[in-house]
Formats: C-alpha cells, structure tokens, sequence
C-alpha cells in the first residue's frame, strides 16, 4: 500500500525527482515521537467525540506506542525511502499493524494543525534542555570565578587598558548575560507552549474533539484562539531562533576575549589541552579551536535565524508548503546551539588564569588615571579641571617612563596645587577597586555579594 495521504484525485504519476524534494521524512523523523504523542491524545479526543469506539481508540493507541517504541529501540526502524514525511510514515505503519481502523486516526484533523502540534511539543523539550545547559554555564563561570576570587585583571574599553576589575567581575559580566538568555527563553517557551490541534487545515474542525482536555494530556497551557493563526503561525520558532542567536552573540564575545587573552601577548588565560590543537607545521602551537568554532558557529545561528525570517515574510494566510522548511533551520539551531554551550562550559572548567601576569598588567598604563581625577574632585576641584590636571601628570609620567604613583610629589603639586602625601594611597589597586562599592561595582565587597547572589540565582 502505498503510504501518500492524498491520492484520491490524482490520476498522474508524480516526477520522481519533485518527489524527492518535496520529502521531509529523512530530516523530520525527529518529530516521531512528538507526533505519535499527539496522535494519542487526539485519538482519545476522537473517541470522546465518539467517532472512534473504545476499541478502535485503545487499537490505535496501542499501535501508536508501539511504533514510539520501534523507533526507540532501532535506528533503522526509521529508514523509509517512500514516506513523505513523519505523519504519513506514522499512519503507514500504523495502518500496517492494526488494519483499516488505522485510516480512522486522521478524523477531524489536517497535517497542518498535526505538524504544528508536533513541532511545539518537540520545540519544548529542547527549550527545557537548553534552559539547563544555560545554567550549567553559568555554574561553570562562577566555579572559574570562584577559583581566583582574589585575582584582578585590566578592563577594557576599546581594547585599551582602561581600569582595573576583578576577575571575578569579567566572569559575573557573562553571568548576567546568560541569565537574560535564561529568561528569555522560559519567556519564549510560554508562548510555544499553546495547542493548534484542533485547528483542522484552517478553519477549525467540525468533531467535537475537546481542545482543553487535549491541551491537558499533552501539557499544553493554552489552546490556540485562531485556527488560521494556529496553522500558519511560526513565531515561536523565530523566538526560539532570536533567543538561541544572543546565547550565540555572548558565546562568541565571550570566545573572543578568551582568545585574546590566551594569546602568549596577554598571556592572562591558559587553555587546557583537552580543548585546543596543534598546528601540523608548527610544532610549538596551541590553538583555541573550540572557542574559534564558537565564534564562527554564531554566524551559523544567525543565518538561520534570517532563513526563518524571510521564510515567513511574504507568506500569505493560512499554511504553505514553504514552512516545511522551518524543520532543518531549527533543529540546526537546537544542535548548533547545544553543541557550543556544552563546549564552552568545558573549556571554561579546564582553563587556568595566571595571576601573577594579569596583576602585572594592572599595575601598568596608568589605569589609576581615573581614581587621581576621583580624589581631586574630593578636594574640591570641579571634575572637568581634575580630567584635565589627570591628563597632565599622565603625560609628566609618560615622559619620565614612571607610573602615576612613582612621580614625585612636587611634579603632582606642580600641576595641582592641592594635591598631598594621601595621593599615594589613592593611586593604590585597593583604593581603586575599592571605591567601586555602589552596586554592580568591582569594589572586593560588591563582587563577593555578586557571587553568592549569581550562585543562589542558579538554582532556579
Ligand atoms: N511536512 C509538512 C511540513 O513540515 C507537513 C505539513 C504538510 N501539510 C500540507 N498540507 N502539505 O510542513
């Protein structure tokens, strides 16, 4: 038999090479056992409706888990060069095993409001998986801030020494980041959480199949509102797709500063061996390879994502073949994405920051410029003028080849009159880091409050 849904008014062959293209099944047989859990539910509709007798319905089930499980237990139970895609492979192979009353199953429903079903109920999974990898992330940074609580590093605008951070700072930075990709895809989640079975191909179903108890069994929080909103809606994969573009936005800013600073200029960062490479021509290279495949997989993402976009632009109401095309854009992305968040937590768990070369670089590039302008302004210099005097005695220091801090009190006087002995302590590294105490400051104090609040916010 053959496993087509809609042969009935054909009476021509179909060229086999549009065949080919018009097929999913080789890539949306990940949907199987989304489906096949939809297809439960809405066979326990159909039965409430009465449509479908207590032995069809519990015939049906039964043969609907057993394919689940088929497909659990062998790859090559999803081997089918005929299927079209995953719904008419599922009633193939139903049909097979339980008869004719296997043909009742598809009763007051269209693949369109079936696929849309499937795909939200597989989408919401992964949502969960992601949401997890996320965390564990975030744990990771916090373990690598945890492990050099002490430590202190230049920050940076521009790429230029600016002022000095704690390094637990820098770690907490792309904590904050991630908790917003955390919250942004709980948020997203939500709204994919919403049931379009019952929607039939557009314009709603004529069985009395009961929305809400489907939404129930299948954990949905809501039915849809619109069934020619429901068929044809893929917002929840362009949310989906726009959350998994910024975790990729921060990975990749994230790889990048870990690349410069493990490169032997900065020599902040060592990278383990279990996640980098060597070069087959130079025998002393170490490459960052899994950060720089991070980095170049964002670009990845975001085509993706745009491909998802301009899908859905010009797309008149209600389903169009040009959807199907929403299945690879998103499992690339679901993959793609999980892939680097496992690897960065990885790579993040095994490196070594250097202490000693990154409290080096602090202590260098006048980076208490800023704080000598702070305490000017505390005895009573308008800010402006204090930049100004700041600037001065950063050029008096430039041409002497000293610090800040090593210019002799009478050149500092020289500039500003107001200047005394307490300068010295001022242009300390505690003094500078400690004056950041308001919050989301680098003040010692501030970054281990932030600590424990970023540890407490991983649990939930
Ligand atoms: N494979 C199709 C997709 O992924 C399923 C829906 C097909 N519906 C239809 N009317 N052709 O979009």
């Amino acid at each position: 038999m053959t496993s087509k849904l809609w042969g009935g008014r054909f009476t021509g062959e179909a060229d086999a090479d549009f065949v080919r293209f018009n097929r999913s099944f080789d890539f949306d047989r990940r949907l199987i056992h989304a489906d096949v859990r939809a297809s439960i539910a809405h066979a326990a509709a159909l039965f409430k409706a009465g449509v479908l007798t207590t032995e069809e319905a519990r015939a049906i089930t039964e043969g609907l888990l057993e394919i689940s499980r088929r497909a659990a237990a062998d790859p090559n139970y999803l081997v089918d060069d005929q299927a079209e895609d995953v719904h008419s492979f599922i009633e193939a192979r139903l049909v097979e095993m339980v008869g004719q009353v296997g043909r009742k199953l598809h009763t007051g429903r269209s693949r369109n409001d079936q696929v849309a079903t499937a795909f939200r109920l597989w989408l919401r999974e992964e949502f969960d998986r992601i949401v997890e990898l996320v965390r564990d992330l975030q744990r990771a940074l916090v373990e690598f801030a945890a492990r050099h609580e002490e430590a202190v590093m230049p920050g940076y605008t521009h790429l230029q020494r600016a002022q000095p951070v704690l390094f637990a700072h820098w770690c907490l930075a792309y904590f904050e980041m991630f908790a917003r990709d955390r919250e942004r895809l709980r948020d997203a989640r939500r709204r994919t959480n919403v049931l379009p079975l019952g929607s039939g191909a557009l314009a709603g179903t004529s069985y009395s199949l009961d929305r809400e108890e489907m939404a129930r069994a299948l954990g949905f929080e809501a039915v849809s509102r619109n069934s020619l909103d429901a068929v044809s809606d893929r917002d929840f994969c362009i949310e989906f797709a726009a959350a998994a573009s910024l975790i990729m936005v921060h990975l990749s800013r994230l790889a990048e500063d870990m690349i410069i600073y493990a490169t032997a200029e900065f020599g902040f960062i060592e990278l383990s061996d279990a996640v980098a490479t060597g070069s087959s021509l130079m025998p002393q290279k170490k490459n960052p390879d899994a950060l720089e495949l991070i980095r170049g997989k964002a670009g990845r993402v975001f085509g993706q994502t745009v491909a998802l976009l301009s899908v859905m632009k010009g797309l008149p109401l209600a389903y169009n073949k040009d959807m199907q095309e929403d299945k690879e854009a998103i499992f690339d992305l679901v993959d793609t994405a999980k892939d680097c968040l496992k690897v960065m937590a990885k790579v993040l768990r095994n490196a070594r920051l250097n202490e000693e070369r990154t409290r080096a670089a602090v202590r260098q590039g006048f980076m208490n410029a800023t704080e000598l302008a702070d305490y000017l302004v505390r005895k009573g210099v308008p800010f402006r003028d204090a930049h100004e005097a700041a600037g001065r005695m950063v050029l008096a220091a430039i041409e002497r080849g000293v610090e800040l801090h090593e210019l002799p009190l009478e050149v500092m006087r020289a500039v500003s009159p107001v200047i005394e002995e307490d300068v010295l302590f001022a242009l300390t590294l505690d003094a500078t880091l400690g004056t950041k105490n308001q919050t989301g400051g680098t003040a010692p104090k501030r970054v281990r409050e932030a600590l424990k609040e970023a540890e407490l916010s991983l649990r939930d």
